[in-house]
């Protein structure tokens, strides 16, 4: 294996112990950097569990090493991806100390869901080494990367970045400009206005949606995206449900009432027992587990597919 780019990974929660667990398992030599003791003392723990999930070298856990100071986690890093908490000022104090302590070539990345990169990067002097690194939960099973470019200044970077990502067996996608929930959560909530407007409006309940989405164009959606539908029923058709379509779609342009009341009742979701829908601990934890190991299945099947 030709030598790996030594990797830094800013925070050590449900994203950052993820990220650092895909680039060891790649094989570069990770170091991690967390402002919280506890965090950093699970860590190991949690990096074993993942390499028990795809019944990995437990070597892979040992390349990732746990620092309590944030210089010798960087220090010689060409590669650092930031997942601490979702903060402007924190992240833009972060970085600013990444400009200082990392060496001048090295990337610094941030997997900020929301907020645009150009803010995280406002302290920072040399914005080119600077780009967006979007990873999606769980960040080792789900291989999306998406990597957002700021200016025309840190395209470099953003290649760069993709190149260390594909050949950590992500997917990176270009992201030509930082707006908002990048490209995934804007389609995705999308989907979830009119999901909400639709339950809102009385046309079905909360469990209908869902299952009209698993049931029927869910299943399409892994191996079709919505581009390669419409080529595949051709255009003029999209164009043709465009025009009854588009006048009744839901274009409310904050978080719907609906939204809104369920969380002023305490409906927060499985945690509180009910959100959308109601649910029981045992349904709450069928679902979890349902998903891990559909995506773990996934993953191996891409893997087995790759090689
Ligand atoms: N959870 C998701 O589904 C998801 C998906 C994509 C992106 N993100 C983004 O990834 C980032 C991390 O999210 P998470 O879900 O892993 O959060 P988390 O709360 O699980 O972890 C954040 C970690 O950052 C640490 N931290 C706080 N301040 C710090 C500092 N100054 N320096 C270093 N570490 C610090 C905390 O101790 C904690 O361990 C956020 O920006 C979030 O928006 C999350």
């Amino acid at each position: 294996m030709s030598k790996k780019l030594a990797a830094g990974v800013i925070g050590a929660g449900l994203m950052g112990h993820g990220i650092a667990y895909l680039l060891a398992r790649a094989g570069h030599p990770v170091r991690v950097y967390d402002s919280s003791p506890e965090a950093l003392a699970s860590l190991p723990e949690r990096l074993s569990t993942i390499a028990a999930m795809f019944g990995d070298d437990t070597a892979i856990v040992g390349r990732v090493q746990a620092c309590t100071d944030l210089g010798d986690a960087v220090g010689d890093a060409g590669f650092v991806v930031e997942a601490a908490l979702e903060n402007a000022a924190l992240k833009q104090d972060l970085f600013a100390e990444l400009e200082r302590l990392a060496p001048p070539d090295c990337i610094l990345a941030s997997n900020t869901s929301a907020i645009p990169i150009a803010t995280v990067a406002e302290k920072v002097r040399d914005k080119a080494r600077v780009v967006g690194t979007h990873f999606w939960n769980p960040p080792h099973l789900v291989p999306l990367v998406e990597v957002v470019q700021i200016a025309d200044e840190n395209l470099p970077a953003v290649e760069r970045t993709i190149a260390i990502l594909r050949d950590a067996g992500r997917h990176p996608v270009h992201v030509r400009k930082d707006i908002p929930g990048f490209i995934g959560n804007r389609l995705q909530h999308a989907l979830k206005r009119e999901a909400i407007a639709l339950v809102a409006a009385g046309i079905c309940d909360a469990e209908t949606i869902d299952d009209v989405v698993k049931q029927g164009f869910g299943r399409r959606m892994g191996v079709l995206g919505p581009m390669e539908q419409s080529d595949l029923v051709g255009l003029e058709l999209t164009s043709n449900i465009h025009k009854t379509l588009m006048p009744s779609l839901d274009s409310t342009n904050e978080p719907h009432p609906y939204l809104l009341a369920r969380i002023e009742a305490g409906h927060l979701g499985m945690k509180t027992g009910e959100g959308f829908r109601t649910w029981t601990a045992d349904e709450a934890e069928a679902v979890r587990e349902r998903l891990r190991r559909t995506l773990l299945a996934d993953a191996s099947k891409g893997e087995d597919e790759d090689t």
